[in-house]
Order: C-alpha cells, then structure tokens, then sequence
C-alpha cells in the first residue's frame, strides 16, 4: 500500500483510546500524513503529547481554543482531511455524529468534514446492543459512514461480547483499502437475503440457519457503492438502512414473486438468500397432532429464483451463491454453469468459522474465466470486497 493521504484521527473516551495511538504509528509507516483531534473524555485515558509524538502535529481536543484556531482552525482541518476515521468511537459520540449534534471538536468536524467517514466503535456489549445504539448506527450507515468492527471478545470491564474496538492493523487496512465508493454508481441492484419460512401448519414451519447478515451487508457496501438498492429479506432480526427500499416475505414463493417482480429492472441481482429447496406439499389448516410413532411430510421443489432471473429475456447481471459442506469447488461451478450465472459466491457451511449467522466469512468466489479467493474476514468487509468484484466483473461484461 503506498499512500499519500490526508488522515484525520478522532479519539472519543474509552479504554480502547490506547489502541488508537498504534492506529497512529501504523497510518504513519504507510506513508499517510494524520492529525489527531480529541474529546475531553480522551483525554482522560491517553495524554494528547502521546499522539502528538505519533502523529508530529499537536492535538487539538478544544473547540473554542484561539490559540489552536489560529494554527489551524477547524474548518481548515475539515478541509484538509482526506479521510476522517473516528476510532474508538464511544456509543455518546456516535449518537452525537449521528443526530448532527456539535458540542465538541470532534463532533464538530463530523460535521464539517466532507470526505469519506470511518467509524470504529467500541463500548461494553450492551451498550452496543442497546435498541438506540443499533439505530444510531444505522443511521450512520444510510448517511454513508462506513462502520469497522466492532469485534467480539473480553472486554476491559469483564463482560464478553460485541464491543471491542477492531485491531489497529484492520482498521488500517481497511481506510487504505482500494475504495469501494461509487464503484456501482447508478446502478439498481437487487439483492436477497435471509432464510425462507416453510409453513407445516399455523404454528410450525421448515427453514435454515441463515441470519441475513451477509444479504444485509452486501446491500449495505452497494449502497455505499452508490447503487439504488432493493433488498428482498426473509425472517430476520436485522434493521433495514433507510437508505435501501426493502421488502419482507416469508416464504419461497412470496421471494420468488417479490424478485420476479424486480428483476427486470435492475442491472444487477445477487441471490444470497437462503431459499428452501423443498416446500410443504399441503399446509395444514390446523395444528398437527401428535399421533403415530413415525410421521411422513411431503414435499415439493420450490421454483428457483435464481435460474428463472437468469433466463429472463432483460435479464441482470446475475449473481449466485453456494452454500456447501463438502466438494465446494465442484458444486458452485456446477450451479455456475447450470444456472447459467455470471458469477458465483461459495461458502462453507456447518463448519465452526464463517458461513451462516457468524459474523465472519470466507468466499471462493467464480466466474467464467476466473476466480478469486475471498479470505475469512467480517462480513461487512467481506461484502465491500465482493461489490468490487461484482462492479469490476460487471464492468467486464458491459465493455466487451
Ligand atoms: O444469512 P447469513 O447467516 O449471513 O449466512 C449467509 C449464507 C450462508 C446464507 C450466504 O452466504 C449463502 O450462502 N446464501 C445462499 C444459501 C443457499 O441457499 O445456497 P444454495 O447453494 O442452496 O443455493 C444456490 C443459490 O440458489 C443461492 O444463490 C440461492 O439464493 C438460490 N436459490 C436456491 C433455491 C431456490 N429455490 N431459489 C434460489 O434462488
């Protein structure tokens, strides 16, 4: 990676302040020039001259300081920064960025800056589950801040959870990484997501694992990609950006019907739902009762949404995935070809890392001439990296 950005660091208060001083001397050894701005709070936990060492330009953390306005006020620094990446961001400062509060510099500049914003949070794990917090951020999200982390494990006050900032290193990597705005500018992508809802009778259905997470993150990265984004989701606990026009069904025909009636005008589809297979052939009116020692349910294929986009007369640039527990290679190249996709997205599942509801995944990811190994990483970084992908692939095929 050779760099020549702009970097402005914002510090909030939290244990994890200390781990932003490694952010500092990691954005430095890549070549980047970085000011470090700090909240009171901050300040607390890590002495702004440490950052001033890292960073070689004094701190500022005061928003009505004269003496720092003069050197450089803080519009001037908005205007200087190439990048703003708010790391670790405390739940206070994330609901002050996200409800266009200024009371503080850092805030200030939140609003003032107008260059890509990275937000890393880090606060206990129920402060981050907290209802308000998961809306605060995906206010953010549909504002187009980019969100890293945060990372399960120990926290400093003895709870286990989300919570903890991401590591330096990956927040590093993530800021410098090729960027993934406007790589799908202007283009309407259609995305599934999320398990189907089988129904048995009134009380039981047949479904799967799936979370949402990866649908939900893809369409979050093409969003932030620029694309006019529908999202077709089933049973799922996840909020919905407002930034993406979504759609909630239950079962496979109510997704096969709600896509169907999209995908002509879209230019791109990605089908990571988890769609059943096989559907109840009748559905009772009543609950089963318990009777005999065995019991027989039979079942009917549902339609496939995923072949029936691709052999639409206007049909996108269609995207599967492949959800496998063994020979992965083989089977996503047959789905590939019998499909008739332009490209396929194999994950593992049932296996202890990535795949369905982990937060981590891993794609091996192929197309007709190609293929490219996507290693396991956060899904909301694994979906930016895969958007790339698409838009580059889809660029390919639109050119040639
Ligand atoms: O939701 P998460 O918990 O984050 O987990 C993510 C995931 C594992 C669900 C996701 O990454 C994934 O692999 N999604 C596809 C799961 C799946 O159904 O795979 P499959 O190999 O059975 O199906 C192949 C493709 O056909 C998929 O694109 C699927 O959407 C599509 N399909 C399948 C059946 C059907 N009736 N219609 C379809 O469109």
């Amino acid at each position: 990676m050779t760099i020549n950005k702009h970097i402005l660091v914002g510090v909030s208060g939290g244990i994890a302040a200390y781990k932003s001083a490694e952010l500092v001397r990691l954005l430095r050894k890549q070549g980047a020039e970085v000011r470090v701005v700090m909240t009171e709070a901050a300040t607390q936990f890590v002495r702004p001259l440490t950052f001033q060492a890292l960073s070689g330009h004094s701190v500022q953390f005061e928003l009505l300081n004269a003496e720092a306005e003069n050197a450089m006020s803080h519009i001037s620094l908005a205007r200087w920064a190439d990048v703003f990446v708010i790391a670790p961001a405390s739940a206070n400062t994330i609901a002050k960025c996200s409800h266009g509060l200024a009371d503080d510099l850092l805030s200030t500049l939140y609003l003032a800056v107008d260059c890509p914003v990275y937000i890393a949070p880090a606060m206990n794990q129920a402060m981050w589950h907290k209802a308000v917090t998961q809306e605060n951020i995906a206010k953010l999200k549909a504002h187009g801040v980019i969100i890293i982390g945060p990372e399960q494990g120990d926290q400093a006050c003895g709870d286990t959870g989300f919570g903890r900032m991401s590591e330096p290193v990956a927040i590093c990597e993530r800021i410098l990484a090729k960027p993934v705005e406007q790589c799908l500018q202007g283009l309407r992508v259609l995305i599934s997501a999320g398990p189907t809802r089988e129904p048995l009778d009134p009380v039981r259905y047949i479904t799967n694992r799936s979370s949402g997470k990866m649908g939900y993150a893809l369409a979050n990265a093409a969003v932030q990609a620029g694309a006019k984004v529908t999202l077709v989701s089933g049973p799922v606990t996840l909020v919905v950006p407002a930034a993406i026009d979504a759609y909630q069904v239950e079962t496979a025909a109510q997704m096969f019907e709600t896509v169907m009636a999209k995908a002509s005008d879209c230019d791109i589809y990605i089908g990571a739902a988890a769609v059943a297979d096989y559907t109840p052939i009748t559905v009772q009116a009543q609950k089963i009762k318990k009777q005999a020692q065995q019991s027989t349910i039979i079942l009917q294929k549902t339609q496939d949404i995923l072949a029936t986009v691709a052999k639409l007369d206007k049909r996108p640039f269609t995207v599967g995935f492949a959800a496998e527990t063994n020979n992965l290679e083989s089977y996503a190249l047959h789905k590939l070809h019998e499909k008739n996709l332009d490209m396929i997205a194999a994950n593992w599942v049932g296996r202890e890392q990535g795949g369905f509801d982990s937060n981590e995944n891993a794609l091996q990811v192929f197309w007709q001439t190609g293929q490219k190994t996507l290693e396991m990483m956060n899904k909301t970084q694994l979906a930016e990296q895969f958007i790339l992908l698409c838009a580059e692939r889809f660029n390919e095929k639109n050119t040639t």
